[in-house]
Order: C-alpha cells, then sequence, then structure tokens
C-alpha cells in the first residue's frame, strides 16, 4: 500500500500530470488516446517534449525514455535527419493521397535494407498492415485458415486479437466478434514440433513474432525459424513475419537478417518511421504478385502519405549509415542494464527480473527469473506497474508493463544515471516484492 505522504509526494513532483488526467477523464475515457497507457503509475504522465533520449513533463521533471513512444524512436526524440526532412516536406504542402517521388524511393530503401523486401505496399499503422498481408496470403493461396502463435501480438483487430498472453487462449477484450476467429488455429511460439504436427495444406500462412518481444523479450530457439520456412514451404504455406517491433531494430534488415530466415512476407511498421505513422507489407516478387498484378484490392486514404515517407526515407538513410556501430552499441547498453537489474535484484532480494532480446528489454516481477514463455503466465501483472512507477519517480521511463527499448541517441552517460534509478528503484520495492 502506497502511504500517504508518498502519494502526497507524487502529486506534488507531478502536479501537471495530475491536474491533466482530471480534466482529460471528463471527455477522453481513461483521459488517454490507447488504454495500456491509463495503466502508468503513479499517473500517466504528460509527455511537453523530447530531446534526444530524454522527455519532461509540465513540472519540469526530466526522463530518460525507454518507452520510446512504445517502440517507432529508434533514433530518439529530435533526430536531426529526420526532423529537417520533415520540415522540408511540409513546406512543399499537405499532398496527402498524392502519387509522389517518396514512396517509390522508400520502398528501393526498404529493399536494399531488408533481406526479403522485393516489393512494399504502405499503409499508416501495424494493425493494418498485418491485415493486408493476411489478405495477400490469402488471394495467393486460395486458402483460408492461418496459424498464430501463442503470445504473439498482431494489432487490436477481431481476427488476430486473441491469445496475446500466455494463459490466455480467448478474445483480449470484450466487444471482440467471436467468429472472426474461425479461420485461426493457435499453436506454442518456439515449439517447432506442435507447428508441424498443426500444418497442413488447408493453411494459407503462418504468421510469427520472429522474436517474441510482445511475448516477454524471447529470441527463437535455435532451428524454430528454419524449421517454420521449411515446414510453410512445404505445405504450400505463406510465412509471414511479423517484423513491427524487430524490423529495422534487431539488425538494420531486422529479425530476418539477425536469424538468417527470410519469410515471404514482412510486417513493418513502428522503427521505420522514427515516429510518424508509417507501416509497410514487404514481400518478395512472387509473394506480391497479387498487389503488383491488380488482383488484390488496397485501399487507404493515408497510405504513403508524404510525411511519413519523407520521416521514414531520412530515418533509413541514418539506420543503414550507422549500422555498422549503432546496431552493436543499443545491444550493448540493453545487456548492461539487463545485467545490471538483475545482479542487484538478486543482491537486495527482489523479486525483479529482466530478459534481453537484441535492444529491448523486458522487466518482470516474478517469483523465479522468467526463463521460458510458460514462467510469463507467473509473473504478477500488478506488482511490475508498481515497479514501473519506482522507476519514474527516479527518472526512467518504461513502458508500464516492463519492456524498454534503446535508441541511438541513448548515452553512456544515460546507462549509468539508469543503472542508480535501477539500483534506487530495488531498494524502494523489495520490501513488498520480496519472498
Ligand atoms: C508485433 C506487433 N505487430 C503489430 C502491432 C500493431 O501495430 P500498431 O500499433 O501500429 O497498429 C504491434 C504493436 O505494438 C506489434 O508489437
Amino acid at each position: 500500500m502506497m502511504t500517504e505522504s508518498a502519494d502526497t509526494a507524487d502529486r506534488r513532483r507531478f502536479a501537471g500530470s495530475y491536474a491533466h488526467r482530471e480534466r482529460a477523464l471528463s471527455h477522453l475515457p481513461r483521459g488517454v488516446s490507447s488504454t495500456p497507457r491509463a495503466t502508468q503509475q503513479p499517473v500517466p504522465i504528460v509527455i511537453e517534449r523530447g530531446e534526444d533520449a530524454h522527455v519532461f513533463d509540465p513540472d519540469g521533471n526530466r526522463f530518460i525514455d525507454y518507452a520510446l513512444g512504445y517502440g517507432p524512436l529508434i533514433l530518439g526524440h529530435s533526430p536531426a535527419a529526420v526532423m529537417d526532412a520533415v520540415r522540408a516536406e511540409l513546406a512543399k504542402g499537405l499532398r496527402t493521397a498524392s502519387v509522389h517521388r517518396g514512396e517509390a524511393e522508400l520502398a528501393e530503401l526498404i529493399a536494399d535494407c531488408v533481406p526479403s523486401a522485393e516489393m512494399t505496399s504502405f499503409v499508416s499503422t501495424g494493425t493494418e498492415a498485418i491485415q493486408l498481408a493476411l489478405r495477400i496470403a490469402r488471394a495467393t493461396t486460395d486458402r483460408t485458415k492461418i496459424i498464430k502463435f501463442r503470445a504473439n501480438y498482431h494489432g487490436w483487430f477481431d481476427n488476430v486479437h486473441v491469445a496475446n498472453a500466455i494463459g490466455r487462449d480467448g478474445a483480449s477484450t470484450v466487444g471482440q466478434d467471436p467468429g472472426a476467429t474461425a479461420s485461426i488455429t493457435l499453436v506454442d511460439w518456439g515449439d517447432a514440433d506442435a507447428l508441424e504436427a498443426a500444418l497442413d495444406d488447408s493453411f494459407a500462412a503462418v504468421i510469427a513474432e520472429p522474436a517474441a518481444v510482445n511475448a516477454g523479450c524471447f529470441e527463437p530457439p535455435p532451428g524454430f525459424l528454419e524449421r517454420l520456412r521449411k515446414a510453410t514451404r512445404k505445405h504450400g504455406a505463406m510465412l509471414i513475419f511479423d517484423e513491427v517491433i524487430t524490423g529495422f531494430r534487431m539488425a538494420l534488415g531486422g529479425a530476418q537478417e539477425r536469424y538468417g530466415v527470410t519469410p515471404d512476407i514482412t510486417v513493418l511498421g513502428k522503427a521505420l518511421g522514427a515516429g510518424l505513422p508509417i507501416s509497410a507489407v514487404s514481400g518478395t516478387a512472387a509473394a506480391m504478385d497479387v498487389l503488383a498484378s491488380g488482383k488484390l484490392m488496397h485501399r487507404g486514404t493515408f497510405n504513403g502519405n508524404p510525411l511519413s515517407i519523407a520521416a521514414a526515407i531520412a530515418c533509413l538513410r541514418v539506420l543503414r549509415e550507422e549500422r555498422a556501430t549503432l546496431y552493436p552499441r543499443i545491444d550493448g547498453y540493453t545487456a548492461r542494464l539487463c545485467a545490471h537489474l538483475n545482479a542487484e535484484s538478486t543482491r537486495l532480494g527482489a523479486k525483479v527480473n529482466a530478459r534481453q532480446a537484441g535492444p529491448a528489454m523486458q522487466i518482470f516481477v516474478s517469483p523465479e527469473p522468467v526463463q521460458t514463455l510458460a514462467d510469463t503466465a507467473k509473473a504478477d501483472p500488478k506488482a511490475i506497474l508498481d515497479f514501473t512507477g519506482a522507476l519514474l519517480r527516479r527518472g526512467v521511463l518504461t513502458l508500464p508493463r516492463g519492456l524498454c527499448y534503446l535508441s541511438s541517441a541513448h548515452s553512456a552517460a544515460d546507462m549509468e544515471a539508469t543503472e542508480t534509478a535501477i539500483t534506487a528503484a530495488l531498494e524502494s520495492v523489495s520490501d513488498r516484492v520480496a519472498a
């Protein structure tokens, strides 16, 4: 239980965010535009502005940001190349829904960066891109059924918004059409035997997060992606990698570059736009033929909007230019934070632990360190909100559920300050979360 004095201290320190929440609740459900944002403890923080790897609230508090806008801000909050490109694009007027040179240029850049991305179509969000990918697979194979893995997240539309966490196979929210998932078969992620047993010639596609970041930062077990690739080829099903998180993050070419297995179709998003809304479906020329031939209809007013395209071109150029140093650095920083948290938690007897997948880290509060996907069911969803709240009070912003991303803007000084904050946060909660 929060003591009265600690609550008072929060209200004083984050007064601007508390006042904002009071006002917002009147006309904005839960005071936010996406439900998970409302779970932030002690209060959803109003971000007034961002600079490099830092954000600032209305009360003058500065936070080192590991939420990165839920992932997109791979270059931090104020990358000069991206800001300049967007300003230059704005100066041309708002050319929404027009044919423009940028969309072809970005498709070429993606083809240069992502191993299997010969052709690309643009949309605005990852949720939409997933729907296009599924439609491509169904149109190509003339089949309907899809294999989805448990604890993989593919956006919030009814037909895939199921089994988003271990132990919860059903719909992820009320209000979903129970009939929408009739063509979905669920399989345990990482279990190639189960996949091979479930797959036959009746499936249009297998869709997977190649590294299960949403599930708690799990890299694929050895051979898993290779067996997925082999089994889908054998049965004439398309392999879809959902690289909305892993794309341009696990490597310039995403998880498919990092693990050396290429899908037929790749869904890209988040980091692609460096903070502006853009997602993409890329694929081999053969996989994308239903679009190229005009057989499959693809529509959307905001598809390929020039501002987002300009940001993405600038972002990919920076990532390509800096790839040799950037990716090892953000992986290394993540490893450092993860090791620090685990060592300090052990020292202090706190039931907090962290896992790493490339430049992403998931913090858990759980009786034992989370080693397997099954262990994630034992993690305490309420206690992690308390722990990320403790980090926030010490100047470190993460996703409320404990997921952290690294950006190219994080510095060695940020790492040092974060380590200090992690230790202090562990000390503050160890009496409550210790055995
Ligand atoms: C792996 C994955 N796929 C798809 C999505 C949906 O993307 P969006 O939130 O842009 O609709 C997300 C969002 O977090 C994601 O993590």
